[in-house]
């Protein structure tokens, strides 16, 4: 029987890349320029990750941080809702060498944490997939799995552009780092997120956040398209 209402989002539907496919998730892992063993390990440190602590990476797709967190020896829990994604974290989890992690098959929105609350939560370019309404249902519940003081760390392309300049400010960001294809992610690739996702804007993101139960500790807009949040979970 499904425990959820009628109302509830199915969130194993892909919403704009179809990361079921086995060509696109390759072609993702391929074309990662941010998401580097290297740049994992930046964020790592900066968090301040280390040997005795528990993880939960939401949305880990090809699993590189995953890795990188495990290999210093976190508990980690990789959690996401393709399996082609999740098979092929667990291909470059086993060519690590890395057998700690826990890979489940579930989302922001139905995955439940069995063991004690976490220290950190990590999740990089994947709330996207959720509308505003299940992103704010989603940061509640990532709030109930981490501990009092814990972190929530929160990548994503998020808009930090005036509202107004929306049609400007897109074509621009696309103009800027769409590549050919074969070189990369393509403009299509970028139409589609802003068509088919649900990238907003940052104020609505600080705004969940701090309604969620979390202090914002850092909030980095390197370039108005991308931010990086790092927050601690407040005592209720
Ligand atoms: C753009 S990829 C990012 C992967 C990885 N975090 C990174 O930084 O490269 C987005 C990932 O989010 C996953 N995803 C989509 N909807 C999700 C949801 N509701 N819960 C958890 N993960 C989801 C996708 O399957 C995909 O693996």
């Amino acid at each position: 029987m499904n425990k959820h209402p009628a109302w509830f989002y199915d969130e194993l539907q892909q919403v704009g890349v179809d990361f079921e496919d086995m060509t696109q998730v390759a072609a993702y892992d391929r074309n990662q320029t941010s998401n580097t063993p290297e740049a994992c390990q930046v964020l790592i440190e900066q968090l301040g990750i280390a040997a005795d602590h528990s993880v939960i990476e939401l949305g880990t797709g090809t699993g590189t941080f995953a890795i990188q967190a495990a290999l210093i020896g976190a508990k980690v829990y990789a959690v996401d809702v393709s399996q082609a994604m999740l098979t092929y974290a667990k291909q470059k989890a086993s060519m690590a060498d890395v057998k700690s992690i826990e890979f489940h098959h579930a989302g922001f929105l139905t995955y439940e944490h069995q063991g004690n609350l976490a220290d950190f939560i990590v999740t990089k370019f994947a709330l996207h997939h959720l509308s505003d309404f299940w992103k704010m249902a989603a940061l509640l519940r990532m709030a109930s799995m981490l501990k009092v003081g814990g972190i929530l760390c929160l990548r994503d392309v998020v808009f930090s552009f005036e509202a107004a300049q929306y049609q400007d400010s897109i074509n621009a960001w696309i103009k800027r780092v769409s590549k050919p294809a074969g070189e990369g992610f393509t403009a299509e690739d970028f139409a589609t997120h802003v068509r088919e996702e649900h990238s907003t804007f940052s104020w609505i993101i600080e705004g969940m956040l701090t309604r969620a139960g979390f202090e914002i500790e850092s909030a980095d807009y390197p370039t108005p398209e991308y931010a990086q949040y790092i927050c601690r979970k407040l005592s209720l």
